[in-house]
């Protein structure tokens, strides 16, 4: 019969055309986890699910699959989703859209403007996630980023590529440093992640302390605290993806990032939310993993840089909790913030002698060199002594290195101190060093580590460009060699 065969060439066809396959259907929502039967998808791509009884749509992505089970996870507020609801697969991963136009713009974790402008209309697409440049690819680190930070300049500088992480407790001016250099780095991009902050913290930030200049220069990405764990992860990766764009573009960027642990936060939620074992002090496996492989994205490329500032929680005094001893040995320096300084109104409160530049004998002249290890000694000095100077117990005239240590404290201290306003150029930087220690510290070290290829880099560094190719998997890391180099100083009291 006719009509059978037309029936049975019907059926036959809509068993190939398995519908599962690009829609699926909500069977569970259990905490953060959405359980979907269906569509066909990766992990990691990104799906819709429409809630009609909600804002009409929600971004999901796909963390785990079980049998014919989707798990997944919102980038919004689940509002309104319930059984039933379609879940359409996007075919694809995260992708921000990215120009130049972002500059002064704010994002949200998927590269939606949030700051009530229109969004950024772009052919040009980044992967969220992505790989880090292959490490024979990396330039290395040879020349100097200045912060417009005199401390930071001075005795901790930082290269171009360079990853640190400040480790601070709350309230001791991680975001207020960080306004610092977004406004007054010799960068030509900023890019800001503010990952888990408070929504009054991301508005103080963006209106206080980067004001309308900063952010002219600047790229925001924010994910606050009220937002769901997967998009303070994502949003993490976004500000990523945008660095990234404007490093291949040829530029040197500033990644400016607060704070890696509330990004370790998120992915411990979204981690136990999937039933991961929680390991170290209740963070799961997945967030030592995924720690390394975000900071390793940034750094330098065959194209251009990212320098990192990367700000990490400590509580009370504890540098060795998960979360700082994973980045730490991950990053190329530390800065510590002390709440002891900031109580004495020592802004910024940078401690210098917890803290280390891993590359600044590299990105350095040696003059500056040396002068940053000689005000360094001069504040180990006094504060091995500051006890008893402070009871009046040392008599002047008994030990001359800690004569010259208190002679020289207050111009030191006013050296470190620095008003929020107040911008020092790398010349004034180094020009009151020299008045401090009495070296002169030549003009080209200066201006001078700017250019490459000038002749006035370390010996050392002249072969190593990226075209030898040779050891440049640890490029823009210290070797046990190098870390030699270092001034006595500096290597004493890295911790
Ligand atoms: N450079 C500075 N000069 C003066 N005050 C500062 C400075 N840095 C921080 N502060 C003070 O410390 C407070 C907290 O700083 P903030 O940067 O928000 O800390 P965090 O981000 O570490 O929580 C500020 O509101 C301000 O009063
Ligand atoms: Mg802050």
């Amino acid at each position: 019969m006719a009509s059978a065969s037309i029936i049975d060439k019907y059926l036959e066809t809509t068993e190939e055309v398995d519908p599962i396959k690009c829609i699926g259907r909500i069977v569970k929502v259990q905490g953060l986890l959405i359980e979907s039967r269906g569509p066909q998808a990766i992990i990691g791509e990104l799906c819709r699910i429409e809630v009609p009884k909600g804002r009409g749509r929600i971004h999901a992505e796909v963390v785990g699959l079980r049998e014919d089970i989707v798990q997944l996870m919102a980038y919004e507020d689940t509002d309104g989703i319930e059984v039933g609801n379609r879940v359409i697969a996007s075919g694809g991963r995260l992708e921000i859209p990215v120009s130049r136009q972002l500059l002064g713009r704010v994002l949200d974790c998927m590269g939606h403007t949030v700051d009530g402008r229109s969004d950024i209309a772009s052919n040009i697409r980044y992967p969220a996630v992505n790989t880090p440049p292959e490490p024979l690819t990396r330039r290395r680190v040879t020349q100097r980023i200045v912060t417009g930070v005199r401390s930071i300049d001075g005795l901790l500088a930082v290269g171009r590529g360079q990853r640190l992480g400040i480790f601070a407790g709350s309230g001791v001016g991680k975001s207020t440093l960080l306004g610092m250099i977004a406004r007054n780095t010799s960068a030509d991009v900023n890019v800001v992640a503010l990952i888990g902050e408070r929504g009054r913290e991301v508005n103080d930030f963006i209106a206080g302390d980067l004001g309308p200049e900063g952010l002219a220069r600047s790229v925001i990405v924010v994910s606050p605290s009220n937002s769901p764990p997967l998009a303070r992860l994502r949003g993490a990766y976004t500000a990523t993806a945008v660095a990234e764009y404007f490093r291949d573009l040829g530029l040197d960027v500033m990644l400016l990032f607060d704070s890696v642990t509330r990004f370790a936060r998120a992915q411990r939620e979204i981690g136990l939310a999937s039933g991961e074992p929680p390991a170290t002090r209740g963070y799961t496996p997945s967030v030592f993993d995924s720690m390394p492989k975000l900071l390793e994205r940034c750094g330098t490329s065959d194209k251009g840089t990212i320098t990192g500032f990367y700000t990490i929680l400590v509580d009370g005094d504890d540098l060795d909790e998960p979360v700082s001893d994973t980045v730490r040995g991950t990053l190329d320096g530390h800065i510590v913030l002390s709440r002891r300084l900031a109580e004495a109104n020592h802004y910024p409160a940078v401690d210098v002698l917890g803290s280390i530049s891993r590359l600044a004998p590299k990105v350095s002249g040696e003059v500056t060199r040396k002068a940053a290890g000689y005000i360094r000694r001069l504040l180990a000095v006094y504060g091995e002594s500051e006890d008893l100077i402070n009871v009046g117990a040392y008599h002047q005239g008994t030990n001359p290195a800690i004569d010259e240590a208190v002679a020289k404290k207050p111009a030191i201290d006013s050296f470190l101190v620095q008003t929020v306003e107040e911008k020092s150029s790398l010349v004034e930087t180094l020009q009151v060093m020299s008045e401090i220690t009495g070296l002169t510290i030549p003009v080209e070290e200066m201006e001078g580590f700017k250019t490459a290829g000038t002749g006035i880099f370390p010996a050392e560094d002249k072969t190593g460009g990226p075209e030898d190719g040779g050891g440049q998997d640890a490029a823009d890391k210290v070797s046990p060699g190098e870390a030699a180099l270092l001034p006595a100083a500096e290597t004493e009291t890295a911790r």
